[in-house]
């Protein structure tokens, strides 16, 4: 497909989420509506693209670097949007396609069926998505010609009884052809209750020159427009349904699939189990055979094939987990390395740590990186036998195969091959028990007495 142009509306602030924040800037599956919105865009390849922005919307434009935004400098309608986009796509004579920032679900498919619409042979000048939703709120009501092109769109605010009534509603994405977008735009007017030019008033400016206009319907869960945070929530819904399905179709066995929590770019491999409300934050790459057990909440890691994680595992951005490695209950992980075969299994945190193969950290195992003031890196090196509850002062170099006792307290390094204890003996008293036994319970047997 080629010779397309996007343009993304997100200059509205979208006073209904009752937020600091932009609108566009909220999130489902990890990522920004705008983000999904200008995704889905991209895989048109367009030759140019550009995002529409309010002033003081930096934010908004940074998060969609490198695609150029512009500034529309005060909120006057969808159409004025555009106009002030035109310059970006100066005279581009393909299909230009205007997208709203708060239809996060959009599919790529959609979009490909709105171009091949706008390339038919009747050449229309503007073609719109369209949707019958089952309660058509405040859409804009799309009316239609007698041979089933489209006539006009009428805003919910301009609409009468009678149009209002209609089904067929306007889901807000409309393609046009770029040759004859300026025209249309310049001949927009703000003659409305609102006071707004309106982007949908330029099928009515098609049809005054004689040019057909024509929609194509799409599924109304894909296009829901984001207005509040209760809609915002629903999105959410529809697209983790999404990526369960996805990742049940692509091999993966999920226990209880409502309880996942997916990211839109999560990554599975074949044969993945992954266990009941198991959360996966950006940024997570799972290969084949791993499992996952329930409770686990992982972001920003990778987990090699074979590996085992969890039950109430977590892990934090830049964790590798190796490949057969065993990641057990209440093990946190924070910029860590493990080889293939290491084995934490137990009550554990290590952070800012490379762990080599087949190492075995005994539970209760603490890696202390942080001084308050600075975080330092700890190198525990090729099967290493970490004995319980140690901890790992660091920075701190532990040399391979070697062994460290129970409870040690490490604060430097430990040469390969070496046994490190580093904690107080333990002193023995032969034959001590059964005086202070003796001892005990004449105390308990004076104090029922005295009581009486
Ligand atoms: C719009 C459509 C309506 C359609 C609905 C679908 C118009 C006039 N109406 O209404 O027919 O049924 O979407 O969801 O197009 N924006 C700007 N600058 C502005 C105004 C808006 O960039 O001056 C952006 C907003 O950030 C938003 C998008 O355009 O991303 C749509 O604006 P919004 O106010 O939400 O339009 P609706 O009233 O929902
Ligand atoms: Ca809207």
């Amino acid at each position: 497909m080629s010779a397309v142009a996007c343009l993304i509306l997100a200059a509205g602030k979208g006073t209904r989420m009752k937020s600091d924040r932009p609108k566009v800037m909220h999130e489902i599956a990890g990522r920004s509506m705008l983000g999904h919105v200008v995704a889905a865009a991209q895989t048109l390849a367009p030759e140019r693209i550009a995002v529409v922005v309010g002033p003081g919307m930096e934010a908004v434009a940074d998060s969609v670097a490198p695609v150029p935004t512009i500034v529309q400098p005060e909120q006057k309608g969808t159409g004025d949007a555009v106009r002030a986009a035109l310059p970006a796509i100066g005279g581009f004579e393909g299909d230009v396609i205007v997208l709203f920032g708060d239809t996060p679900l959009l599919t790529p498919a959609t979009l490909e069926r709105l171009v091949e619409a706008r390339r038919a042979a009747e050449d229309p000048a503007v073609v719109v998505l369209g949707m019958r939703p089952a309660d058509p709120l405040q859409y804009g009501r799309l009316v239609l010609t007698g041979d089933g092109g489209l006539d006009r769109i009428v805003e919910f605010s301009e609409a009468s009884e009678d149009e209002r009534r209609i089904g067929l509603c306007n889901a807000g994405i409309m393609t046009f052809d770029g040759r004859r977008l300026p025209e249309l735009i310049a001949a927009l007017q703000a003659d409305n209750a609102k006071g707004e030019f309106f982007l949908t008033d330029t099928v009515e400016a098609a049809r005054a020159r004689g040019w057909a206009c024509s929609v194509v319907e799409g599924d109304p869960a894909e296009v829901l427009g984001i207005n509040s945070r209760v809609e915002l929530a629903e999105a959410e819904a529809i697209l983790q349904d999404r990526l369960r399905r996805q990742a049940m179709l692509g091999g993966a066995t999920l226990i209880d699939p409502k309880t996942v929590w997916f990211s839109i770019d999560t990554r599975l491999g074949r044969d993945v189990l992954i266990g009941p409300s198991t959360y996966f934050g950006p940024g997570v790459t799972v290969e084949d055979g791993v499992e996952i057990l329930g409770f686990s909440h992982i972001e920003g890691a990778t987990i090699r094939t074979g590996a085992r994680v969890g039950p109430f595992a977590r892990m934090r951005p830049t964790t590798v987990v190796g490949e057969g490695a065993h990641i057990g209950n209440f093990v946190e992980l924070k910029a860590a390395d493990l080889a293939a075969g290491a084995k934490a299994n137990h009550l554990t945190y290590l952070g800012d740590v490379s762990v080599g193969a087949k190492t075995n950290v005994g539970a209760g195992t603490i890696v202390s990186n942080y001084d308050g003031y600075n975080k330092f890196r700890t190198s525990i090196g090729a099967e290493v036998f970490i004995g319980s509850d140690t901890v790992l002062v660091a920075p701190v170099t532990v040399g391979d195969r070697s062994n460290i006792a129970a409870g040690s307290v490490i604060t430097h390094d430990v040469a390969p091959d070496a046994l490190a204890i580093g904690r107080a003996r333990q002193e023995d008293k032969p034959g001590w028990a059964p005086g202070y036994r003796e001892k005990k319970k004449a105390e308990k047997a004076r104090r029922a007495q005295e009581k009486g």
